[in-house]
This record gives C-alpha cells, sequence and structure tokens, in this order.
C-alpha cells in the first residue's frame, strides 16, 4: 500500500523520501548475550544509513513477566549503552524506549480488541514461556499484539529478527491483513528479515536448544560483556560431538560444531570456504580455540565503549529523549488515523 502522508516528517534519523522503513525490537530483561548479537543487532547495524531504521528498547513486554522495578530501570540504560557500543547509531537510527511513545500501550488496547483470541493461544512462544511461570500474566498472552503494534505504528516493510520471532511477525501480518480488510487499507505489511548464519545460536553446552536470556547456568551462554577469561571458559566446555571433523553441516547430530562454526562465521566476516579451508585438518581443540579468539576480538570495542557510555547516564538519557521525539513524530499521527477508521471521536 501507498505510505502514509507522514513518511516525510523531519527529524525522524534518516527519513529520506520512500526508503524502505526497518523496525526491530528488544527486551531489557537482562544483560545480552551473543545470539541476541549476532541474530539481530549485528545485523540492524550493518543496514544502517541503507534504510529509515527504528530500534525500540521495549520495556513494556520486558513486564509480561516480573521485574523488580530497580532492575527494569537500570537494564534499560544498560540495553541503551550496550546497542550504542554495539554500532548503533543514534544520528542514523531512531532508537528509542517503547513506554516513552505512549501510542504503543494505546493501540495495543485497540489491536487486541481485532485479534482473535486463539491467534494468541496457538503462539508457540507463549506456550513455552506460560509452561515456565508458576502463574502466567494476561499480558504475556497479549504480548504478541504489542509487538504488532510496535511494528505497525511506524509502517514498517522489513523486521530483522532471529528466527525465533518468524511467528510474532507473521501474525501481525495476520492482524494487518485484518485490519486492513475490514477498515480500509491502513497497515503496511511487513516481512520478517532473517539471516541464515546467526538465526538460531545455540546453547553452548546443550546444542539442541536455544541460546536463551533466562538460563543462567554458567556454560550456556556468552553475554556481551563477559571477560576473555569467562569466553574461553565457557568455549572450551562447548558440546561438540564425536565426528572429529570440522565443516558447517544442517545434521542436528553435528550442531554444536555447527553453532562453533557460525559464531567463528559471523565474528570474522570470513566466507564458510575460507573458515572450512581454515580448519581442514584441525581438531576441536584448535577450533575452540580459534572461536573463543574471534569472540573475544569481536566483543572487546563492544566492552570498552560499553564502560565508557554506562558511566554518563544522563548522556544516554538525552540520546534517548531525542530517539522518542522522532518516534512519537510517525506514531502519534498513525494511532489517529486507527482510530479514525475504527469510529472514534478524535478530541479536536
Ligand atoms: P528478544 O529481546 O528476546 O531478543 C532480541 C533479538 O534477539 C534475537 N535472538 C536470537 N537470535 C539468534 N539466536 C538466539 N539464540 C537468539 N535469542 C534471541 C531475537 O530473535 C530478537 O530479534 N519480541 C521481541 C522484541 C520485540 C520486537 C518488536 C522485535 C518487541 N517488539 C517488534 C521486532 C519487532 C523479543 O522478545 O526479542
Amino acid at each position: 500500500m501507498a505510505r502514509s502522508a507522514y513518511t516525510t516528517i523531519a527529524g525522524v534519523a534518516g527519513v529520506a523520501g520512500e526508503r524502505a522503513r526497518v523496525f526491530s525490537g528488544i527486551q531489557p530483561s537482562g544483560m545480552l548475550h551473543i545470539g541476541n548479537y549476532l541474530g539481530a543487532i549485528q545485523q540492524w547495524v550493518a543496514g544502517q544509513g541503507q534504510k529509515t531504521n527504528f530500534i525500540c528498547l521495549v520495556d513494556l513486554h520486558a513486564i509480561t513477566v516480573p521485574q523488580e522495578p530497580a532492575d527494569l530501570r537500570r537494564q534499560t540504560r544498560e540495553l541503551a549503552a550496550l546497542l550504542i557500543a554495539a554500532g548503533i547509531d543514534p544520528a542514523q537510527t531512531t532508537l528509542f524506549v517503547q513506554s516513552h511513545v505512549r501510542a504503543h500501550a494505546e493501540a495495543c488496547w485497540l489491536l487486541t480488541c481485532q485479534t482473535p483470541l486463539g491467534w494468541l493461544e496457538r503462539m508457540t512462544q507463549y506456550k513455552a514461556k506460560a509452561q515456565r511461570q508458576e502463574s502466567v500474566l494476561a499480558g504475556l498472552l497479549n504480548y504478541p499484539v504489542l509487538m504488532a503494534v510496535d511494528i505497525l505504528l511506524y509502517d514498517t516493510d522489513e523486521v530483522p529478527v532471529g528466527d525465533d520471532q518468524k511467528q510474532h511477525v507473521e501474525l501481525t501480518r495476520d492482524i494487518a491483513q485484518r485490519f486492513n480488510g475490514l477498515y480500509g487499507e491502513t497497515f503496511v505489511v511487513p516481512k520478517p528479515v532473517i539471516r541464515e548464519s546467526g538465526a538460531r545460536i545455540m546453547a553452548l553446552n546443550d546444542p539442541t536448544s536455544k541460546m536463551s536470556k533466562s538460563d543462567f547456568t554458567r556454560g550456556h551462554a556468552i553475554r556481551v560483556n563477559d571477560t576473555p577469561e569467562e569466553i574461553r571458559w565457557v568455549i572450551k566446555r562447548a558440546v561438540t560431538d564425536a565426528f572429529g571433523s570440522i565443516g558447517f553441516s544442517a545434521d542436528p547430530a553435528r550442531a554444536g560444531v555447527n553453532n562453533l562454526l557460525q559464531i567463528y562465521e559471523l565474528f570474522t566476516g570470513q566466507s564458510r570456504a575460507a573458515i572450512e579451508a581454515h580448519f581442514a585438518g584441525k581438531g576441536y581443540g584448535a577450533l575452540k580455540a580459534d572461536v573463543a579468539e574471534a569472540v573475544i576480538e569481536g566483543l572487546r570495542p563492544i566492552r570498552e565503549r560499553y564502560e565508557r557510555l554506562i558511566g554518563d547516564p544522563a548522556e544516554l538519557d538525552r540520546i534517548l529523549a531525542i530517539g522518542a521525539a522522532q518516534a512519537r513524530a510517525v506514531a502519534d499521527p498513525k494511532l489517529r488515523e486507527v482510530m479514525e477508521r475504527m469510529g472514534f471521536v478524535l478530541p479536536a
């Protein structure tokens, strides 16, 4: 559909006519791991400058499971610092906190009333998360509607995410199409963008399960601010297999080695052929040593920049305030458009 009249609002980082819109989000719910970095953030950084980018710190999503208020506040600033340290440039990307743009919570109610319950109940991430909770908050079920709102308020074309968010983006498409069918063309129908490598970084201590923020077992994940000693410790103990040869593979029995190779590929930027040639005839000990050094070197500049940024919360808040103003300039008029379509009397 045609872009709404609000596309070229001045002040939105990178807006230039009809450039494709890119939107993605990340939860401030604990220190990021290399799965978040390689699955999402690295591709957000790589895409900067070519399209119009929005990156949202989704604090309203974080509270779908219980959060300590002090932790949520600290983690939100930490995440902002980490994203900037990882290369998100606030001059090229609108970086903002979800709760700073009221339209998200408001539009969430509107689209909640447009979403069949059955669509939410079949979400695999909801089912998995609900199983782990003693008592499930209603917000957890509604989580994908809020995510759809995030995406749809910005007339988003592309949503770069890891594989685990694909179903949510597909639901967003369904919600957009249903709304457009009922009320007339309102929303751009977005598509997920998932890289082949890094789409699903697996746990290092169990390559059959996804690396996850909520698993604190030592050896499961590498956090973006882990020390070089810790990174070496975790990779040295990474689960591999008994095949003894090193190559990319889709065979589940070789998932551990494949995971290490993907991590190496994404941190070094080398081609798969060059990597396989490099490791030809070598053992898993050598593979792990090289992967550890690639991760340490890849994360080093991020850690160093992060330490500088986190010491200046006032500067972080200033950057986030600018991002919020830019985001509101797009989201608020879109919310009015949605309300008008649905028949609300708009405030004068
Ligand atoms: P979140 O905060 O869980 O994760 C942020 C991003 O990291 C990706 N990711 C992974 N990629 C590869 N391997 C892994 N092991 C791995 N673990 C996480 C996720 O796919 C994601 O891209 N619901 C979203 C946040 C969100 C959002 C949005 C995303 C809210 N609104 C709108 C896109 C558009 C989430 O919880 O991501």
